[in-house]
């Protein structure tokens, strides 16, 4: 069965002890979660070994927001699989909008990414959504199932088991212009059976297909509520102990 998957992108927010002092509240505030739902936050890499102590043997678990393709070397300014493993990251965003539009990053890059996290025992949270232009232009759904069969390129069925897909429209991140649950739902299901042909049904039964784009605590349990939708990738409503703890604790 798959697991919901409730997470807070940080993005370039909280310095370490800020960051420090939010996730103890966190933790003292997310005091339980059902079974089937799992918790995670991804604070900045300078936060990531303090956080990690915090919520170390709570309910929530520790993520990344990005990461190299390589494993070592001269890549100044970078960051590595085995630096955020030792720092005791678990998940990984990868191929977040604000990369791949601001920063460039390229399917083909976002892929390597994703394989080097996999072969490290990372989980990577590979994102993929769609621009306003693409949208109205009528082209969601070949611009989301290409982002998802060239980011998952020779991912193996066996390592689908680690990845999570987050499905965020670009318009919808950071504006307040939340997708619909209908309008989420066609996507989440387009992109389950792209996982279908792919990997096959029960692959894709079982993979966890996150939404991200203004989730907050108001429109949380009408998207979960959704047969497809598995989770939520957060980035405002993350940052306020309330929200986040009512969107990780969402109705059924
Ligand atoms: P938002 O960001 O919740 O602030 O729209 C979501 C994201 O970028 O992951």
């Amino acid at each position: 069965m798959r697991k919901y998957l409730m997470a807070g992108n940080w993005k370039m927010n909280l310095v370490p002890s800020e960051a420090k002092k939010f996730a103890q509240d966190l933790v003292k505030s997310i005091d339980k979660v059902d079974d089937d739902v799992v918790i995670m936050i991804a604070p900045t890499f300078t936060a990531l070994s303090a956080v990690s102590e915090v919520v170390k043997g709570s309910l929530i678990k520790l993520g990344a927001q990005n990461m190299n393709e390589n494993e070592s070397g001269a890549y100044t300014g970078e960051i590595s699989a085995d630096m955020l493993l030792d720092s005791g990251v678990e998940y990984v965003i990868l191929g977040h909008s604000e990369r791949r539009n601001i920063y460039k990053e390229s399917d083909e890059l976002i892929n390597k990414k994703v394989k080097v996290a996999l072969n490290k025992g990372l989980k990577p949270v590979l994102c993929v959504g769609e621009l306003l232009e693409e949208r109205e232009a009528g082209k969601t759904n070949d611009v989301v199932k290409s982002q998802v069969v060239k980011g998952l390129q020779d991912v193996t069925a066996a390592e689908m088991g680690k990845v999570v897909i987050a499905y965020e429209p670009v318009w919808a991140i950071g504006t307040g212009k939340v997708a619909t649950p209908e309008t989420a739902e066609e996507v989440h299901a387009m992109i389950r059976s792209t996982l279908e042909s792919l990997y096959g049904k029960d692959i894709a039964e079982n993979t966890t297909i996150q939404y991200g784009g203004s989730v907050k605590d108001s429109n949380v349990d009408g998207l979960m509520n959704m047969t497809n939708i598995d989770g939520a990738l957060v980035g405002g409503a993350s940052l306020k102990v309330d929200s986040f703890t009512r969107i990780a604790q969402f109705q059924k």
